[in-house]
């Protein structure tokens, strides 16, 4: 009998062609956008494979009601909406997808800095209002980024690929991680380690590109974005909850910091209604993977990882039982 996988999200097809060869695989019907959680605790009991969404919760009264299921393929590069620790007691596979995640979100970071430094978003929607925009020399002032320095937090493979990026636009890199990266990154990229505090007082942008958890969880507060210069800008295309949102809205009121550039939220799809307030604040809802091309090479991904885990033939991408 045909290995059953269950799909949380109706994403575009081809990319599954192989999967739904070999296997029998259930996506949510046409015109849903997904399966609710309850919809897949009624279903899971009889799915091998479990194809989760970054915002889709897989607990423990999931995989409880799960006898039958070996691995949770998420379709990301972050597993914190997955009880990992929990899948490995019941000897679950867990895996995620780097690979095709790591380009677009550092370009997201990127795209979000120049906008919010060169104030594009805003003029745009000023330009749209007549009288709205002041065209004089000394108006719409922004910020360079050619000599300035950037603090990567989160020296990953995004992190990286966002060094690269500042490192053609003529920044200076320093960087925080748990580990310090191998010499030859730090020589590649010109970083340099630094202790947090350290970071956050000496960099003119800082990215937080690192996983989310209890370690990370308001990794960026009050106390933080006190550290950081006055005409410097914090870019999020992590995750929300690393950043304590209410203190930044603060941070911002009060002139702390020059303003920040967010794909993601503390609380959800959406941001405190306080940064709206705010001019020097570029929001996106969490597209850094959002294109045609990244999508339809994240279904190829978590197909191939949940084909190779059963078939024992090629690489997984595997987040516990190495
Ligand atoms: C997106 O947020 C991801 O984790 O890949």
């Amino acid at each position: 009998m045909k290995k059953k996988v269950l799909i949380t999200y109706n994403m575009l097809r081809p990319g599954y062609a192989d999967l739904m060869e070999k296997y029998d695989v259930t996506f949510p019907p046409e015109g849903r956008e997904s399966f609710t959680y309850d919809e897949v605790l009624d279903m899971i009991s009889e799915y091998d494979a479990l194809q989760s969404m970054f915002n889709f919760p897989v607990d423990k009264k999931l995989m409880d009601a799960a006898p039958k299921l070996k691995i949770i393929s998420n379709y990301a590069v972050g597993y914190d909406n997955i009880d990992v620790s929990y899948a490995t007691q019941k000897g679950i596979q867990v895996t995620n997808t780097p690979d095709p995640v790591t380009e677009p979100t550092a370009d997201q970071a990127m795209g979000l800095l120049l906008a919010l430094c060169r104030r594009i978003s805003e003029l745009d929607r000023r330009l749209r209002i007549p009288g709205a925009v002041k065209v004089e020399l000394l108006a719409n002032l922004g910020l360079s980024l050619y000599g300035k320095t950037i603090g990567i937090i989160g020296m990953g493979r995004i992190g990286q690929a966002l060094a690269r990026r500042a490192k053609a636009a003529g920044m200076h890199i320093v960087y925080h991680n748990r580990h310090r990266v191998d010499s030859a990154i730090e020589e590649k990229y010109q970083a340099v380690y630094l202790p947090l505090d350290e970071l956050l007082s000496v960099s003119d942008v800082v990215s937080l590109n690192a996983p989310y958890n209890e370690e990370t969880y308001h990794l960026i507060g009050k106390r933080e974005l006190s550290l950081m210069k006055e005409q410097a800008v914090l870019i999020n295309t992590a995750r929300g909850p690393l950043v304590d949102e209410q203190a930044l809205v603060e941070a911002l009121r009060d002139k702390k910091i020059w303003g920040a550039g967010l794909d993601v939220f503390e609380f959800g799809d959406y941001p405190l209604p306080a940064l709206l307030e705010f001019d020097n604040v570029v929001m996106t809802p969490h597209t850094g993977t959002q294109t045609i091309d990244v999508r339809h090479e994240m279904a190829a991904y978590v197909s191939r990882n949940i084909i190779h885990f059963f078939e024992g033939n090629g690489p997984v991408s595997k987040v516990n039982l190495k």
